[in-house]
Parts: C-alpha cells; sequence; structure tokens
C-alpha cells in the first residue's frame, strides 16, 4: 500500500483505492431520483427500501448459483452454509418491512398517484427467484413486455433447472429412490408436488438419525420457505395497511391478489409430509 502515514491514518492518493470508488458510493447515492415536486419527505424513503431490497434479491440469487453448483459436486455442507446465508437475508427483508410502516397512507398518498403504474410485480429479481424456485408460472411473463433486459432475465430462469431438481439429482447420487421420471422432467416447466418424493423425505424424517446430513440439510430448505412466506404475510398485513381495499398500481386486485399467493411454497412436500410424520404411531392422519 503506497501512500504517506501522519498521526497513525493514511492519507489516501488519487491512484489508490478508497471506499469510496470501491463502493461506488457517489454513484449509489446519486440513484435516488424522487418523482414528486416538491419532493415529498417519504418518497426517499420508499426508494431507499426497494433498491435495498434489489440489492439483497441480487445477493440471493448469487448464492443460489452458489448452493446449486455445491450440490452439483456432492458438498451438501457447501450448499447448507450458502442456504443459511440466504435465510438470514430474507429475514432481514421481512423484517425491513416494519420500516415503511413508519410512513402512514396519508404520507403514502402525497405521491402514491407518481408511481402508477409502477409496481413489485415488475421485479425481475423477484420473480427470477420465485421461477428458479421452481414456481414457474409464465403469465408473470407479461408484465416484463417493456423490459426487455428483465425479460430476458426471467426467461432464462424459466428454462434452466430449479433448485429443486439440483436437490432431487444429488439426492439420487447419494443412493435415495427419486423416481425416474422426476429427474427426467421438463426443467422448464413449474415443479408439480410428488407423492413418490414426499415418500422418500417421509422415510429420512422417520428416520433421521441414519441420514442426518440429508436431514439437516431438508429442514435449511424448510428454513428458507418459510422465511419467504413470512415475508408474503408482512408485505400483505402492510399493503393493507397503506391502501386498505384498492387495488395496486400494478393493476392487481391488491391485498386480494397478494393473499391468493402465501400458500405459494418452494419445496411442497417438504410441507406435506408433516402431517404423516408418526402416522403409524397414533397422531393421527392429515386431513385430506
Ligand atoms: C407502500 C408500500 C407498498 C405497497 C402499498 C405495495 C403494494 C403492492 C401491491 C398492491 C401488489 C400487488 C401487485 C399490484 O397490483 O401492484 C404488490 C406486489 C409486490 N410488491 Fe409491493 N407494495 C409495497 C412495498 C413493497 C416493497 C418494499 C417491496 C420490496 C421489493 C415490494 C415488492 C413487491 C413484490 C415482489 C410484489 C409481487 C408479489 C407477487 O406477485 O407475489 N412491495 N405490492
Amino acid at each position: 500500500m503506497s501512500g504517506k502515514i501522519e498521526d497513525g491514518l493514511i492519507k489516501p492518493t488519487s491512484s489508490m483505492v478508497t471506499y469510496s470508488s470501491y463502493l461506488k458510493v457517489h454513484e449509489i447515492l446519486s440513484l435516488q431520483n424522487q418523482l414528486s415536486s416538491p419532493p415529498e419527505h417519504d418518497e426517499l424513503l420508499f426508494i431507499v427500501i426497494h433498491q435495498t431490497y434489489e440489492l439483497w434479491f441480487k445477493q440471493l440469487l448469487h448464492e443460489l448459483d452458489l448452493a446449486e453448483c455445491e450440490l452439483g459436486k456432492n458438498n451438501s455442507f457447501g450448499a447448507l452454509k450458502t442456504l443459511k446465508r440466504m435465510t438470514e437475508i430474507q429475514n432481514i427483508l421481512t423484517q425491513q418491512v416494519s420500516i415503511l410502516e413508519t410512513m402512514t397512507p396519508n404520507d403514502f398518498n402525497l405521491f402514491r398517484s407518481r408511481l402508477n403504474p409502477a409496481s413489485g410485480f415488475q421485479s425481475h429479481q423477484f420473480r427470477s427467484l420465485e421461477f428458479r424456485m421452481g414456481l414457474k408460472d409464465s403469465a408473470y411473463l407479461a408484465f416484463f413486455a417493456s423490459q426487455p433486459e428483465g425479460l430476458k432475465a426471467l426467461e432464462s430462469a424459466k428454462s434452466r433447472p430449479c433448485f429443486y431438481d439440483h436437490l432431487l439429482w444429488f439426492l439420487a447420487r447419494q443412493g435415495y429412490k427419486i423416481p425416474q421420471e422426476v429427474l427426467s422432467r421438463d426443467v422448464s416447466t413449474a415443479w408439480q408436488p410428488s407423492a413418490p418424493v414426499e415418500d422418500v423425505f417421509l422415510t429420512i424424517y422417520e428416520n433421521h438419525q441414519d441420514h442426518l446430513s440429508t436431514y439437516i440439510l431438508l429442514e435449511a430448505l424448510c428454513d428458507l420457505d418459510q422465511q419467504f412466506t413470512m415475508w408474503r404475510y408482512r408485505h400483505i398485513a402492510m399493503v393493507e395497511r397503506m391502501i386498505g381495499s384498492r387495488i395496486g398500481t400494478g393493476g392487481s386486485s391488491g391485498v386480494k391478489y397478494l393473499a391468493s399467493t402465501v400458500g405459494k411454497r418452494f419445496f411442497p412436500e417438504l410441507w406435506s409430509l408433516r402431517g404423516r410424520i408418526g402416522s403409524n404411531a397414533g397422531y393421527g392422519q392429515p386431513v385430506t
């Protein structure tokens, strides 16, 4: 490192990498352009929160790449490490909602009309995350018609295997009896819940001492899935608080539409199997 040291401080020269040049602080701070005029105080918060979400979505997609790669190398602990990080990030995303809730509906209404028809519907990173987790609903592609880059990213997320495919291929290599039709399914389609996969998982859960590392990995996936669900609940409650029963800026029925999404699960079998654990021990049968 070059530079003069005076009183214990390194004085940067113009050629040195600095905090600001490395992190592009100047560029980042120039990207919060408010549409309200004169600027409404809370619009900055609204922009900062959304931009923060998009940065974390970027990191989540980055971690997902690594998790898939680790499974490809049969390194379940490597996958576990990055999945745990994803869950922590998602936890923060859920908690961040409360910052936005310090904005009242009156404050929001001062600039809401300016956003029309922009909406979270158009977050291609959020939708890519869903697609890459197996929730591939082509109907959402229509919202990206005017965003060629977003559409391209989403189409790529749709065509590639989802994380679940990587997991099941990994489990098959470990000797678990995943049916061939599941292993060779059309990966560009949405994941469909599979009874034989649930049976394999149930065996692991019922005999978890014999399958400890797989059991821990599956529970980590459940943690991640649950955090996404928690975000959906928190987002809905916040939206209802802000706009009540109004339609969304994206044109949906608002809270009613969002309520229809809370049942989404990335790993449905990991949830359905729970009603079957211990069935033979007299804990009762699941409601069908
Ligand atoms: C005042 C704050 C907010 C309100 C009133 C709001 C409202 C809504 C509404 C009504 C929808 C349904 C689509 C539509 O018709 O527009 C929606 C979807 C969505 N919003 Fe928000 N939102 C807010 C904040 C946020 C924040 C901070 C994020 C973080 C990225 C976010 C991400 C999303 C996403 C990803 C969707 C699509 C959800 C899905 O289709 O499952 N929203 N939002």
